[in-house]
């Protein structure tokens, strides 16, 4: 299960803490369906722009890489992820669930149409479909529910597996920080990667590896390759 923390290296700043964009946008304000439904010019405008110019330059960094190689190896089958960035599918991860939908694909809120963002200009906003509707992320906002099939999924990927990697999540985003602990009441091992200790940390998670994702997925992945050698 993965979080903002996993595309840091990739130039996406997180949610939370020291440069995380909550620092600069008040969510209530940006981040809530209804204020986009009230003026989804001003969103668009600030906080979906500045998240599509870091977005539409990023690609994945050696977390996201060292996820899609264990994957490979056979050894991880799904991702979990509250991101919206697409850099797993982008690293070769073949099983993503994205919990909070997508900002990468985005829809007509009248025909349905789809658009890539990177198609998107925005040169005026809202950005609009050529039937005239107004264009969405198809992520969830805050006041939006999650989609039944991405609970549902996740929920049995947590009753399911051996070990579940939590990594650069403050797991503190309702529902889902109840995935690893759902993980963990289901008798799986909990591994988290993060450079800070979490509420997990001592108490669902069994190991905390501290540091950067990137870095630690690297060695990660260079201590499974000399077992398997
Ligand atoms: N490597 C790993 N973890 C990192 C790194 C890094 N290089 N840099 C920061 N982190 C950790 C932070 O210590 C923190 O625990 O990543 C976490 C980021 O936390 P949040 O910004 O709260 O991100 P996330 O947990 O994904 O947020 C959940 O909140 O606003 C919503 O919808 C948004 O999906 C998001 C949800």
């Amino acid at each position: 299960m993965t979080g903002a923390g996993v595309s840091v290296e990739s130039g996406i700043p997180p949610f939370r803490g020291k440069g995380g964009l909550w620092e600069s946008f008040d969510p209530m304000e940006y981040a809530t369906i209804s204020a986009f439904l009230k003026d989804p010019k001003k969103v668009w405008d600030v906080l979906l722009k500045a998240m599509k110019e870091v977005m539409d330059k990023a690609a994945p960094n050696d977390a996201h890489m060292g996820l899609a190689q264990l994957e490979e190896w056979g050894y991880l089958t799904t991702i979990i992820t509250q991101n919206v960035d697409g850099l797993h599918q982008m690293a070769g991860n073949t099983d993503v669930i994205e919990y909070h939908g997508s900002f990468v694909k985005n829809y007509c809120m009248d025909c349905q149409k789809n658009y890539m963002i990177s198609d998107i200009v925005l040169e005026q906003t809202p950005p609009r479909c050529s039937c005239g509707g107004i264009i969405r992320p198809d992520c969830v906002f805050f006041g939006e529910t999650i989609p039944y099939e991405n609970l549902m999924r996740s929920f049995e990927m947590a009753q399911s597996c051996d070990v579940m990697l939590v990594i650069g999540t403050s797991a503190i985003v309702q529902p889902a920080a109840m995935i690893p602990v759902n993980a963990r009441e289901s008798g799986a091992t909990i591994i988290e990667i993060n450079p800070e200790r979490t509420p997990l940390t001592g108490l669902i998670s069994d190991y905390i590896l501290k540091g950067p994702a990137g870095r630690i997925m690297q060695q990660l992945v260079t201590e499974i390759k000399h077992l398997r050698e």
